[in-house]
């Protein structure tokens, strides 16, 4: 894939070992918090880029803009493949990661160019989402809506947390390989009811757990609840920290959090200072980043914990109706499940710039279409993407109306969305 933007611009992908190394060096310069280089950063793109360690990037997901007249490269993205489930229905997803230009050559459309190009690919590779993390408002230029909750966590600060009891039946080790059928288990335990959930195969296991360097800034600690030598939980601890709290990204146990959570807490505050003695500034408190809500909230409650809203995902469908038949037999039990079964009836919505027509038959999607703009006559309306929201279960259809006065729908139609697209909270574990 090679393509000369301008003159001297070329946009292709990850060729040679020569350019991985000026990757690294790209990445550590653009993306540190500092104005010197952050190694930690290249230590990733590494283990993104060593042949063979991550289970579904390969170079030719790994885009870059290379400046021709000193063979400098200047702006990169790359493209990491995993699989979400809907409801339980697997799809793919292109995750977007490391976007970065270099300050000379930025607001020139370089990244523009690469997301055309990234897209393009997934559409290769038959990912029918694409989803990032990143800056503000910045990827809705490219087709793009926040559609599922991001983070949001449970601030506890140190010295709230007691002594640690004198005796407990449970101990905290690090995880090894053969820990993995049961860690497995739990993380599946643990999405069940996720309406969106992220697949983590088990070669994604080794990956992060063994496959980063413990200087690589996505490097995360891995580690095994076990009561009388059996495997009863687990907590993932990535290397970074948020100002001065530690995260823990996971925390998924098969015993009562009653019993668990007066030992975990002083386990992991004594934790911490072996694992981060260099901490600066020193941690001062634990965040459990576990989302808008998780079961274990209401048990951190005697610690005084503070609450942070969730940030969000960026979401972007490029066929919707494609997606929507790929999720039908979802949509079709809540309507089997609902008094509107056996429903037949057609639907047509209205996206301003675009639209969508749904055939309902007998309770079945008969058919799905993706509609051109200037629709005469709707069901609904929707501002352009934000039917994403309702599609993702992330806002229900009461909040978007009361959001955007440019929504709407009969109140017959409102019962059939209602029915079809509920709020429902969704757990996406960041693959990267
Ligand atoms: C954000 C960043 C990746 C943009 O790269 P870039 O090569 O300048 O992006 P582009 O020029 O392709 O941007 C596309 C459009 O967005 C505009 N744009 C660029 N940076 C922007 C920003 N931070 N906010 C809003 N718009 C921005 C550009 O002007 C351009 O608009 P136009 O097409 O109407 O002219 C770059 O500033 C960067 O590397 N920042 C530091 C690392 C970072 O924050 N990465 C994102 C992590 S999620």
């Amino acid at each position: 894939m090679r393509h000369f933007i301008t003159d001297n611009l070329l946009l292709r992908t990850v060729e040679s070992e020569t350019d991985i190394r000026k990757l690294i060096d790209l990445c550590n310069s653009v993306f540190s918090d500092t104005e010197q280089p952050d190694p930690r950063i290249g230590e990733w793109v590494s283990a993104l880029l060593t042949p063979g360690n991550h289970p579904t990037l390969t170079q030719d997901n790994y885009f870059l803009v290379e400046d021709t007249t000193g063979s400098e490269i200047v702006s990169t993205l790359n493209v990491i493949p995993q699989t979400w489930t809907y409801d339980g229905i697997p799809f793919g997803v292109g995750r977007i990661e490391l976007v970065g230009t270099r300050k000379e050559y930025r607001r020139q459309g370089l990244v523009r160019e690469q997301f055309k190009a990234a897209h393009q690919r997934c559409a290769d590779l038959g990912l029918p989402v694409q989803g990032i993390t990143g800056i503000y408002w910045y990827y809705r230029q490219f087709g793009y809506e926040y559609a599922l909750d991001l983070g949001g966590r449970c601030h506890i600060a140190l010295n709230m947390i007691p002594e640690t009891p004198a005796s407990s039946p449970f101990n905290l080790r690090e995880w090894q390989p053969a820990d993995l059928p049961r860690l497995e288990a739990l993380y599946a335990f643990s999405i069940r009811k996720a309406l969106v959930a992220c697949q983590r195969p088990t070669e994604h296991w080794h990956y992060r757990f063994a496959g980063q360097s413990p200087q690589s800034i996505q490097k995360q600690w891995l580690y095994a609840i076990t009561q009388a030598g059996k495997i009863v939980g687990y907590v993932i601890i990535p290397l970074d920290c948020w100002g001065s709290s530690l995260r823990i990204a996971e925390l998924v146990t098969d015993v009562p959090y009653p019993d668990l959570i007066p030992w975990l807490l002083p386990r992991l505050r004594d934790e911490i200072p072996a694992r981060f003695p260099d901490a600066d500034p020193p941690l001062k408190g634990i965040d459990f980043h576990l989302g808008r809500r998780y079961p274990v909230y209401p048990y951190l409650k005697c610690y005084q914990p503070v609450l942070h809203a969730p940030y969000a995902w960026y979401i972007r469908v490029p066929d919707p109706a494609a997606f929507i038949h790929q999720i039908a037999p979802a949509l079709e039990k809540r309507i089997a499940h609902s008094p509107l079964a056996g429903l037949t009836r057609s639907l047509t919505l209205d996206f301003y710039t675009s639209g969508l027509r749904l055939d309902f038959e007998e309770g079945r999607l008969a058919a799905a279409a993706n509609l051109p703009r200037g629709i005469e006559k709707s069901d609904g309306r929707f501002p352009p993407l934000v039917f994403l929201q309702l599609l993702f279960g992330y806002r229900s259809l009461s909040q978007i109306f009361h959001s955007f006065p440019d929504a709407g729908a009969s109140l017959e139609v409102c019962t059939i969305l209602n029915t079809l697209f509920p709020r429902k909270p969704s757990w996406v574990v960041e693959l990267y």
